[in-house]
């Protein structure tokens, strides 16, 4: 786990707290987020606001089940039911922080289209006969009632891409395979701009302000 359970972890609480305190933290990344077409500034700054949210939470989780794990341990006091639901929720602030950063990144440094001969593009066509039909396929997920994720994933073991939904944050990761493209489908992704009856043009949006040389990058790195 993320915790640094040494020796010391046992020894007792508040040594364990100490050691917890000098963990290093979830930290909030900074991104370079332009004017975009059809996302308005303020969508997007709220947007960052819930994204710190959810690294600072990743945080308090981490640092709750620490201290109720060091008064388990040390003073023998049965919270072994809130401890499990902590860890229960890590999974929702932990993804909720990452997915959002693999958003935010992608619609950073600007709008960029995606190069025909780039690898990325080259295994989309090998996979979806074309750009446009895997667009189409992306594009349906994204509509999926709910909230949650359409995401491309790579999965490295069979070498092949796919693509998905996640409910919320955290329900449907696939174990194993690198994000490559996430499109936030929840409404506060779009709520300043666009009824929900009219997530679709949010969609749109979405893809016309895409910097496709970070999706391409991702990619790469996941290969
Ligand atoms: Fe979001």
């Amino acid at each position: 786990m993320f915790f640094k359970w040494s020796g010391d972890f046992f020894r007792g609480p508040e040594k364990n707290i100490k050691q917890h305190n000098n963990m290093e933290k979830f930290e909030e990344k900074k991104f370079d987020i332009g004017e975009l077409k059809g996302i308005s500034a303020k969508n997007i700054e709220e947007h960052l606001k819930l994204y710190a949210g959810y690294v600072k939470n990743a945080n308090t989780v981490v640092e709750k089940i620490s201290a109720l794990s060091a008064e388990f341990f040390g003073k023998n006091i049965d919270n072994s039911y809130l401890i499990a639901e902590l860890f229960r929720r890590f999974s929702f602030e932990y993804n909720g922080m990452r997915n959002h950063e693999v958003y935010f990144s992608s619609l950073s440094g600007g709008a960029k289209s995606l190069n025909p001969e780039s690898e990325l593009a080259k295994k989309l066509v090998e996979t979806c006969q074309s750009v446009e039909i895997f667009l189409m396929g992306f594009k349906n997920i994204a509509l999926t009632r709910g909230v949650g994720w359409a995401v491309l994933w790579y999965d490295k073991k069979d070498k092949r891409l796919i693509a998905s939904w996640v409910d919320e944050q955290h329900l449907g990761q696939l174990n194993g395979c690198e994000m490559i493209l996430a499109l936030d489908m929840w409404e506060h992704a779009y709520v300043y701009d666009y009824p929900t009856s009219e997530k679709k043009k949010y969609i749109e949006a979405f893809f016309e302000n895409l910097n496709w040389e970070v999706i391409e990058e991702n990619f790469k790195q996941a290969l």
